[in-house]
């Protein structure tokens, strides 16, 4: 098996395979850019700011191609970004794009009565309508190479509080990546859920700073409703925090999912990534039992 494995990779050597995966200034998406980039594919690492197209740039890895500007929220972006693949892909030889790897996101913790409605807009765009239109710009040069398409998404679908803009786009995703995968079988283009537990990025960060100036605009009386259990989920992830997975073994994940003649249709990787999806496994109705017990 292992055999077959590695004839199958000498074979279609992914030297001359293109994947552009978005979201790569920071954590998963650059941990998957540089660890594929190493690993023989030719990689457009796409970012929506100038400063961080440098910072790849200043990596000097050959096969690292810093794709600038992409923001899902910006369709007029995607036209350049086409002509800036085609361009590259020609100049290289390489046929068509082997796969996109849609991985930009962003997110917020505040309960749904309190969400501000442009972020959450913004959200959506990112990873549900911005996606959508790179494939619909992207699917020829994807057919052209018998690529792939994969999802980066988290390990199930539960409806955890205070979580709305994440998770609501998580259940679209979901839903897109395995309609695709029926829509997309006459061209044998696989669409990959790569389900992803805790791992360690800056995004906790960045959304406790969000949080945290949130609740400076937030109206007091609306904010103190909540306030117990806004802390209690803080704290929760707090400790959860301390246990994140390195996001270079999503990356490892990733390239599995790539090289891999028959791949799967969906992956796990990260911390508590086994328990999310176990407990996906039950019906809605005792899911949603065992989180109102918890969240009580
Ligand atoms: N970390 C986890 O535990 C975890 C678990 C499951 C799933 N995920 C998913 O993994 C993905 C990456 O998360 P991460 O933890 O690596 O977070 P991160 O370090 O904050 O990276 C998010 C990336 O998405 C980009 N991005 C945000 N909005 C964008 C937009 N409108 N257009 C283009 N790019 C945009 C960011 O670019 P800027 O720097 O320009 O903002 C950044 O490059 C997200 O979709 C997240 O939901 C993460």
């Amino acid at each position: 098996m292992e055999r077959m494995e590695k004839a199958f990779q000498s074979q279609n050597n992914s030297a001359h395979r293109a994947v552009l995966v978005t979201g790569c200034s920071s954590g998963i998406g650059r941990a998957i850019a540089i660890y594929l980039a190493e690993n023989d594919f030719t990689v457009f690492a796409a970012v929506r700011k100038k400063e961080d197209a440098e910072n790849l740039a200043k990596l000097q890895k050959p096969h690292l191609i810093p794709t600038y500007p992409l923001d899902l929220t910006n369709l007029n972006h995607l036209k350049g970004v086409l002509e800036f693949v085609k361009e590259a892909l020609d100049n290289r030889a390489i046929k068509g794009l082997y796969a996109i790897i849609n991985n930009a996101g962003g997110g917020s913790i505040a309960p749904i009565e309190l969400l501000d409605l442009d972020k959450f807009h913004m959200e959506l765009q990112t990873r549900i309508l911005g996606p959508v239109a790179l494939l619909q710009s992207f699917l020829p040069l994807i057919r052209e190479a018998r690529g792939r398409i994969l999802w980066i998404a988290t390990p199930a679908l539960l409806p955890s509080p205070y979580l709305t803009d994440i998770h609501a786009c998580d259940f679209a995703v979901n839903f897109i990546a395995r309609t695709l995968k029926i829509e997309l079988m006459a061209w044998n283009i696989p669409s990959i859920l790569i389900r992803c537990g805790g791992i360690k990025t800056s995004s906790p960060d960045r959304i406790y700073r969000i949080l945290n100036e949130n609740i400076k605009k937030w109206p007091k009386e609306n904010y103190e409703l909540y306030a117990g259990a806004l802390e209690k989920t803080r704290k929760e992830f707090e400790e959860f925090d301390k246990k994140r997975t390195d996001p270079t073994e999503v990356a490892k994940v990733v390239y599995k999912a790539l090289i891999g003649k028959k791949p799967k249709r969906r992956y796990r990787v990260g911390y508590m990534s086994g328990l999310a999806a176990f407990l996906e496994l039950f019906p809605q109705t005792m899911v949603d039992y065992i989180l109102e017990r918890r969240n009580k």
